[in-house]
């Protein structure tokens, strides 16, 4: 972006939407999803029929789903904190047994590790790319590891076809090879190696949450696998335990799975419309020599949840808060952390894991930062965003040095 083009962008007026820096609807809901709510509500008002979970809607939806993303089985949840936790009850873990998993996270991953008694083993990421380091995760595997929990990081692939190489290499004693679980909560509609983010791991699990790349309604999720007897534990798992063992109750309503039939036919459209986005925005800020711009290897389709940018080494923690702080007061443009590693900043998790240090996480977690991204978002929002990046790194280049 010229500054010319810098100057006509912010003169032309701050952006249409105050959007969040993860805004708080990520999808886009039309007519279709009403109609669609309406449809199944209506139904439903019979003493016959009710909100019966799973209904008519939740069987077509899950099949849908595997469908989409090429799997056997999708199974429906009521949030993927919820998929996240019968994830890991489907492991049975035994005290002391361990979970590897990054610490470049939201803390639900480790929180459903720690919640079914296993072990958080923290992991490095490639800061490039911000997913689990392989060989990080590797040199951390001991005879109690039994899982690797990948995060598919703001909407990019995890090197899948790596992890599970690592996986084979290292089978538990007991159980065989190590389980690969992604956590894809940011990453529907991401692919990796000519496949829909989904397909590979013993199990995948997606949310719906409001903020996501679709919704059912603020809230739900899905896991999807190849594993029959996988997919027949969590059906179990999510509602009581079937006919033994333990289970609760994560069913998704039959109003949200009819939403959630609209949503994942927009999915590929709104998946686009991100990265049409993102490549935008790559291009405008390409000329700023400060900013590492996020990096999308050739074998993976970023599903751009996020837009995640590093500042400079020199500028973590105080310098790129700075910057915030500046886009937010100066130009009206939010940002988030998302996320700094959640091992040192988050209270249950640090006293869980004691005193490790992960140097790699922890710098990457202090220069991190995401402006807003959403697919209905203007290009004249786009450039105003990309331009008060520009601005406001030169006033604080000025102040820090580069
Ligand atoms: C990486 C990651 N995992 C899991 C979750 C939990 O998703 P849900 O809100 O559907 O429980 C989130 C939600 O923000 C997330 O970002």
């Amino acid at each position: 972006m010229t500054e010319r083009e810098r100057r006509d962008a912010l003169s032309a007026g701050r952006p249409e939407m105050d959007l969040a820096g993860e805004p708080a609807l990520g999808s886009i809901v039309g007519e279709e999803e009403v109609e669609a709510a309406v449809r199944t509500l209506r139904a439903s008002m019979s003493p016959e029929v009710g909100f019966r979970t799973p209904g008519s809607e939740a069987e077509p939806f899950e099949a849908e789903l595997a469908a989409h993303f090429g799997t056997r089985f999708a199974v429906t949840v009521n949030s993927a904190g919820a998929g996240l936790d019968l994830a890991m009850r489907a492991l049975d873990l035994q005290p002391g047994d361990e979970v590897i998993c990054p610490s470049i996270n939201f803390k639900a991953a480790p929180m459903a590790i720690v919640g079914q008694g296993g072990t958080w083993v923290p992991c490095e990421v490639d800061p490039r790319t911000l997913q689990a380091d392989p060989s990080d995760v590797e040199r951390r595997i001991t005879p109690r590891t039994r899982a690797i929990l990948p995060v598919h990081m703001n909407g990019l692939s995890a090197p899948m076809d790596d992890l599970l190489e690592i996986a084979e290499r290292h089978p538990h004693p007991v159980h065989g090879p190590l389980k690969v679980i992604g956590d894809a909560a940011r990453a529907c509609g991401g692919a990796y190696r000519g496949a829909l983010i989904g397909k590979k791991g013993w199990m995948t699990v997606f949310s719906f949450h409001t903020q996501k790349n679709m919704t059912t309604l603020g809230e739900g999720g899905a896991i999807t696998t190849d594993d029959a007897a996988a997919a027949d534990r969590i059906v179990k798992l999510r509602f009581f335990g079937g006919s033994d063992g333990w289970g609760s109750s994560c069913l998704m309503t039959n109003v949200q799975a009819a939403v959630g039939r609209v949503q994942l036919r927009r999915l590929p459209a709104m998946i686009e419309a991100r990265r049409r986005i993102a490549a935008e925005r790559t291009s405008l800020l390409s000329s700023c020599p400060e900013l590492t711009l996020p990096y999308e290897p050739e074998d993976c389709r970023h599903s751009y949840y996020l837009y995640t940018i590093l500042v400079p080494k020199s500028w973590a923690g105080t310098g790129r808060d700075r910057l915030c702080a500046m886009l937010r007061d100066d130009y009206r443009v939010n940002t988030v952390i998302a996320n700094p590693p959640v091992h040192s900043t988050v209270p249950f998790l640090k006293a869980h894991v004691g005193n490790v240090h992960l140097p790699i996480s922890e710098e990457v977690g202090a220069r991190l930062f995401c402006p807003p991204i959403h697919p209905g978002m203007s290009d004249h929002d786009n450039r105003y965003i990309s331009a008060a990046i520009l601005d406001a790194v030169d006033r604080l280049r000025a102040v820090l040095g580069p």
